[in-house]
């Protein structure tokens, strides 16, 4: 008391300042379908952000009452609701990240692919208003089937003469969230410290976690063990289906894995060192264009693409037998893109 304040070391005071609110840059982040059932909590968890500090909310009805809701929460992101298509443009303008759950989610009994024909012309307009209003903006795409809505976002861009691959993401994030909380179940290590890659696709059998890869590392599960937490990651978005019983797919844990992939794109653009997640991107680590693997963040989007690293034998079984349908879902996007 009475004597000078302490100072804090160089470095935590530098830390502490890149993640404080005040000091952080200007952030408009855009959510088109808003007002759905991934839309609004993920509107709610980006009203949560620090980072953020402007927020459109879009969608083609009812995103007055969601952005009046979220709006009277005293945290920094200022908030506007955006309704109809003679909206979308200035939803959009000065936007950084574009974060899209627009579309229809699954019933019990249907694929993602099933999900195509209406998604993909949802999809495909909206990446159209992109390129015009905001070309530059980090784009998230969460609409199913994401296999195929981010090539189909990728001819768009194309054709607007726009496309940057840096800045094409699709949201494969809860993927690696089910993973993470499946195997610290099985692995009995404490959830918040496992880490599992999970590469591929955002479909099925195209969903491969590589649980040899996984940390803390555990010899509590047996080869059977491990297939068994596979094919419950990759069956993850069908539980919750059933178990919705025709009210539709994940959208809570979507929300929340979102927001997490959000919030790593606002902090590499933000410069922050060292951000990776997993997402499908456009990649030469394999044969495929587009790939989901881990990734490095920066101030441009993708900053580098990473390999797969060392696979078991069974998960270079699933990366063989994933790419026929891989590659099958990325043509009918293209082929979408380039007929509609
Ligand atoms: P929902 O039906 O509850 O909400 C979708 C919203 O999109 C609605 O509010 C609707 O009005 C809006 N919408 C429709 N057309 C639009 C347009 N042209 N522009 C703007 N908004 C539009 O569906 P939910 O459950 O939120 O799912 C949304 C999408 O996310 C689905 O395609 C679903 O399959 C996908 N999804 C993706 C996951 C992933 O891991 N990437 C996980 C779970 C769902």
């Amino acid at each position: 008391r009475g004597g000078a304040p302490s100072c804090p070391a160089p470095s935590s005071h530098i830390l502490r300042r890149s993640f404080s609110a005040e000091s952080a840059p200007e952030r408009k982040v855009a959510v088109l379908g808003a007002a759905g059932g991934i839309g609004q909590p993920l509107a709610l968890l980006m009203k949560l952000n620090p980072l953020v500090s402007r927020l459109a909310l879009y969608d083609i009805a009812g995103t007055p009452g969601v952005a009046a809701d979220v709006s009277h929460i005293n945290t920094r992101a200022e908030v506007k609701g955006y309704m109809a298509e003679e909206q979308l443009g200035q939803a959009l303008e000065g936007s950084d990240v574009v974060i899209i759950p627009a579309g229809v989610p699954r019933k019990p009994g249907m694929t993602r692919d099933d999900l195509f024909n209406i998604n993909a012309g949802i999809v495909k307009s909206l990446c159209t208003a992109i390129a015009k209003y905001c070309p530059n903006a980090l784009v998230n795409m969460i609409s199913n089937p994401v296999n195929s809505t981010v090539p189909i976002a990728a001819e768009v861009f194309k054709k607007a003469g726009t496309y940057d691959e840096k800045k094409l993401f699709g949201v494969t994030t809860l993927d690696v969230v089910r993973a993470k909380t499946f195997y610290a179940g099985k692995a009995n290590v404490p959830v918040a410290e496992v880490d599992v890659p999970v590469v591929g696709g955002h479909a099925g059998i195209t969903i491969l976690p590589l649980f040899s890869q996984a940390t803390p590392a555990t010899n509590a599960l047996s080869e059977d063990g491990i297939k068994a937490l596979t094919k419950r990651t990759q069956d993850g978005g069908t539980e919750v289906v059933e178990a919705k019983a025709g009210k539709g797919s994940a959208t809570l844990s979507m929300a929340y894995a979102g927001a997490i992939f959000a919030d790593a794109c606002l902090k590499g653009l933000n410069e922050i060192p060292d951000i990776v997640e997993c997402s499908f991107v456009q990649s030469s680590i394999t044969e495929l264009p587009f790939f989901a693997s881990k990734v490095r963040l920066g101030k441009n989007g993708v900053e580098e693409v990473l390999g797969l690293g060392t696979l078991s034998d069974y998960e270079k079984e699933g990366l063989e037998n994933l790419k026929p349908e891989l590659k099958a879902s990325i043509e009918k996007g293209i082929k979408f893109a380039k007929e509609n």
